[in-house]
Parts: structure tokens; sequence; C-alpha cells
């Protein structure tokens, strides 16, 4: 076997990274100027916060000119700032801020399409002779039907509003075009290479003005079977089926996310991560982390992500199940051990700008053990092997919000408003199906880690002036989880914040065991205690952590093989009576980090 280059050092499997959603992170504006939006000057005024975090870099979700159809995922042009966000000249000056205190910025790349109101596609949509016509992906339709209306060249449905079809109708050339997400984002044609030269050139704009790297939007969605096939019918209830199969990981897209590192990549000292649905097979994924696979250094897979899905129904998000901890136990631990088996890299998030709160959908958000619940995530995250992603205000235990919020008021999201309005068409007011609706949202919604970040109790919660009407509306129970009551604190435990920060702390100066080492489960049956080893790559070190995944008071028996030498950090450090060293009690929801003998 090849020697393995995983426990080789980089500093890109070393560094926190930290998402930062701008939409929603700071305003810097007065009162005169504020318009309810934070911006990247914002963010700059907000670097030694994170930087006393234990954060290294900082990934903005897009800042660039954008129409907002799908809050910033929908690029107008790549080189220009949106205003409401700021200017060249402050994203500059971010990379400077971050730079001076030893910290990078990564950005958002989205180039499996644009918007509809970026100019290569207004002018592509023109006349079927633009120069930009194939800088997109075109069709007639394949017939018309009784009532004279196109019909799409093939059934596939679009991936935030499934009642829709993937393509776009165009008037004035009488064509569709394909639009994979909404009909406002538009799929760009990777098979014609002054698209790919163009993307290329975006890279290198961007990183040769100071930027350490990208986080790569469906990356793995670039390249589509080009005969496009008709999807299997997975319900046949509903006119457009999902098509992923067709266009995930397609013919092309190594050799396009070849073309990416040998032409832009290859030329930088940078960080890359996919964003890469759909895929789940290890022999398909190592083409892109492995080692020497020359194409990025880690993606975000989805498994743990989809747990409470309901997949029968092809890849809809809006289902919900009960899971088990082995079933979360298989999916981490299996990532862990398979990036070390087959010399790839992880990427460890259990929070982004597209999933709700980590701490409502995996532990428990009610009041008494919100806290615990962040802090038992911080231990997991904290100790798992690969980079680590913090979302925005992951780090104080930022919840979902209530079950009161109005989905025709309050939900902001494309993908929300696109279900919801469906399901309100399918069904009356008052009925089974809708109520079902209502939790779905208010348990998977987007919209949950899409609110204002809670830095006090200030109206607004600090995130912009008092008096202005934020664009979202800030989490209710921002009087009492905030960050700066949780910097402040003072008591027998941590607070969410403080305990995050020293976990990182912890993973940091043991980065030979926790970035590096290896991976061992512990009585992986248990279906109320995570445990797993750690030993370091190097040093042999070895360390457990421990964790009650329910709300009961445990006591969990050490298997024979390990002998606990001390407990190092538990999430409920000051009151925690442990037993000896074959027993260690647990707390509901409490987590301990222990070294071993
Ligand atoms: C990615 C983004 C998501 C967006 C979609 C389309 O999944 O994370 O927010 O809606 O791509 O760009």
């Amino acid at each position: 076997m090849a020697l393995s280059n995983y426990t080789s050092p980089k500093w890109w499997k070393e560094v926190i990274v930290y998402q930062i959603y701008p939409a929603s992170f700071k305003s810097s504006k007065p009162a005169n100027e504020a318009n309810g939006w934070g911006d990247v000057r914002g963010i700059i005024e907000k670097v030694p916060y994170l930087k006393a975090l234990g954060v290294d870099v900082v990934w903005t979700s897009p800042i660039y000119k954008s129409p907002q159809a799908d809050m910033g995922y929908d690029i107008a042009d790549y080189k220009t700032i949106d205003s409401r966000y700021g200017s060249l000249a402050d994203v500059d000056e971010l990379i400077k801020t971050l730079n001076d205190n030893d910290m990078k910025l990564m950005m958002d790349l989205v180039v499996t399409h644009t918007s509809n109101q970026h100019d290569w596609f207004i002018q592509s949509a023109e006349s079927k002779d633009s120069p930009k016509r194939d800088w997109y992906i075109w069709k007639p339709p394949r017939g018309y039907d009784s009532t004279g209306r196109p019909i799409p060249p093939n059934n596939w449905a679009q991936i935030l509003n499934d009642s829709s079809s993937a393509w776009t109708w165009e008037k004035k050339t009488r064509e569709f075009y394909l639009t994979l997400h909404t009909s406002q984002q538009v799929d760009l044609n990777w098979e014609n290479p002054e698209v790919v030269a163009a993307v290329h050139d975006v890279m290198h704009f961007w990183l040769s003005r100071g930027v350490a790297g990208f986080r790569m939007d469906v990356i793995n969605l670039i390249s589509k079977d080009q005969s496009f096939p008709d999807a299997p019918v997975i319900d046949p209830s509903c006119e457009f089926q999902p098509g992923e199969k067709f266009y995930t990981n397609g013919p092309r897209f190594h050799e396009f996310m070849h073309g990416i590192y040998e032409s832009v990549l290859s030329k930088y000292d940078t960080i890359t991560v996919g964003e890469a649905p759909y895929v789940t097979e290890m022999s398909e994924i190592i083409k892109t982390v492995g080692s020497t696979a020359k194409e990025l250094n880690m993606i975000f897979t989805f498994d743990h992500m989809e747990i409470e899905d309901i997949k029968t129904k092809g890849e809809s998000k809006w289902s919900l199940r009960d899971w088990k901890l082995s079933e979360l136990k298989t999916i981490i631990s299996g990532w862990q051990k398979k990036m070390i088996q087959w010399d790839g890299w992880n990427a460890i998030f259990f929070e982004c700008h597209d999933q709700a709160r980590s701490v409502s959908r995996y532990t428990d958000d009610s009041d008494e053990f919100r806290e615990r619940g962040a802090k038992l995530l911080a231990l997991m995250e904290s100790t798992l092997g690969g980079t680590v992603y913090l979302y925005q205000g992951q780090e104080i235990g930022m919840r979902n919000f209530p079950p009161e919020w109005d989905p025709d008021v309050d939900y902001k999201d494309v993908e929300s408003i696109n279900f919801w309005q469906k399901m309100k068409k399918l069904y009356p007011a008052g009925s089974k199906e809708l109520k079902e609706a209502r939790e779905l949202l208010q348990k998977k919604a987007r919209d949950h880690a899409r609110t204002p970040m809670q830095w006090s109790d200030e109206p607004n919660a600090g995130f912009t002036v008092p008096g202005v009407t934020p664009w979202m509306r800030v989490n209710d129970d921002y009087r009492t989880v905030n960050v700066k009551a949780q910097i402040e604190f003072v008591g027998q435990d941590l607070s969410v914040w403080q305990y995050w920060q020293q976990a990182l702390q912890v993973r940091k100066s043991h980065k030979d065991v926790f970035v590096y080492g290896e991976f061992e489960d512990v009585d992986f049956g248990n279906e109320q205690v995570y445990a797993y080893l750690r030993t370091g790559a190097r040093s042999k070190e070895r360390w457990l952590v421990a964790m009650n995944w329910t709300g009961n008071d445990v006591v969990w028996e050490v298997p024979a093989c390990i002998e606990v030498d001390e407990v190092v950090s538990s999430s409920l450090q000051a009151t925690t009576v442990r037993e000896d060293g074959t027993k260690v009690k647990l707390q509901a929801w409490e987590g301990v980090l222990a070294r071993c003998k």
C-alpha cells in the first residue's frame, strides 16, 4: 500500500474555519444609513472577536453583486461586491485585517450557475446567434401540449422548488434553459471551454487579491449527462422528478476539477472545500479528496445532515423520522475511519446556512438542556479528525426560532417559501397536512440558521442599530442567548462560548491527537453513550471522548481495555461527580474528555 499522507502536516488541515452569513452577521452602519443587512465592515469590526474565539480562517457566504433571489447564491457579477455589503476596497481591508491577525479569508465560489441577471446570461438569452448562447444550456421544447404550452426537454424537478421544472422557458427565442436550483439561477455550460476559462479567470482574480481559498458551491453538479435523459419516476403524483443522478459527479466532473487544479489552484497555497451533495461512494469521493487527487482538499458530505430524512421519495428534505444514536455513530465514525483508510481528508461541520440549528436537530434545545446540548456538540466537533467548520451563532448555541413564527411572514428563504406555497395549494387551511408542513419548517427550514447574530441583549440583539428592521427577524431568545452574556459569564460551568473557546484551544494544543490521530469507536452498540478514542499519530497518546446523548444521567462502564488517567475537561465541569476509572458518571447531555494511560 502506498504510504499515507493523512498525517502529513498541512496548515489547511489544522485551521478552524468560521462561516459568516454576511446578511446576518453584523451591520456596521449608523442609524442614517442602516438598511437591516450585515456588511463587510461589520465583519472587519468583529475580527478581534473571532480571533479571541480561536478562529483562523473566515469563510464568507457570497457577497458579490446579486439580485438575491437565493441570498447571493445567484451571482450577477463575480468581480463586484454587492453594494449592500460594501465595496472591493472593504474586502481588501478585510483581507488585510485578517492577515494582520494571522488569519485568512475564504470566499464562496458559485460557478455551477449564475444569476439570470448576469451579463453573460442576458447576452445569451438575446438570440440564438449570440456569442454567449452556448455559455448556458439551451434546449428546444420536447413539443407542445394541447393548450400550446411548451413541454420541457425532460422531467427533472428544480432542487429548491420541486413542483417546478428544472427548465425555464424563454419566450423570445422559444427555447428552454436549464435552471437546476431556481428559475433565477441558470446553469453554466461547462462543456464550453470559454466558460471554463472564465471561471479560472474569476478564481485568479480573487486569489491574486489575497483570498486564501474557496468553498465551492454545489461544485459536483458542474458536469451533466449530455443526453439529458428523463429521471426515473419516484413519485407518480408529481409532474417533475429528482434528476440528480444525471448531474452529480457527471462524466467530465473530474476532468473539470483537474483543470481547475492545474490552471489555478496549483499556483497558490490554498484551502479548498467542495459542497458535494448526493454522493456517498468512497471510491468516487476519494477521486476528489484523496491526498494525490489534485482536485480539492476536502468536501462537505451530507449523510449526517440527512439523518432525519425519509429517503423513499427521492431526495426531498421535507420529511422527518426518528433516528437512533447508533445511526449517527455509523455516519460520523464511518467518515472518520474511511478518510484515514483511503488517505483523504474530512471537513467537519454540524451547521451551515442551509441547515437548521444543530442544537435543535441533534440534541435538546429546551431552556433546560440547550447549553448542555451545544457543549456536547462542541466537544464532539472539536475532537474529530478533519478541518473544523464552525457556523456563526453555533458558538453560543443559537437555536431554531419558535413554532409560532408565521411561514407567510417570518420565513424568507426561497426554498421554504416554495414548499409552503406548494402545500397551501394542495391542502386546505387547518388540515393535518398543513400542520405537518409547519412542523417540517420549524424543524428543517434553512431560515433557522439565517436569523441575525445575537451579539447582546440590546434591541436587534446588537446586530444593527435600534429602530431599524433587520432583513430577517431576530430570534425571540436574544436577551438570554447572546455573545456578550456568554463571554462575560461567571459561574460553576463554562458558557457555551467559553466552552467552545476552551475546546478549540485543547484541539490546537494536541493536533497530533485530534487533527491527525487515529480513530476508534468504543462501546459502539450503546444507544445512550457515544464514545471514541483518539490516538496521537506520532505521540501515541490516547484520549477518550464519552458523551451522554440522552436527557438522563447515565453511569457508563468504561471497557476494560481503557484505563482513564485523568478527566481533562467536561461540558459540565463544576458539578460532575466522577466514579472510579472503570465507570464514568455522565449527567444528562454531558460529555467528557479524558486522557488514558
Ligand atoms: C448551495 C448553497 C445554497 C444554495 C444552493 C444553490 O447548496 O449552499 O444556499 O441555495 O447551493 O446555489
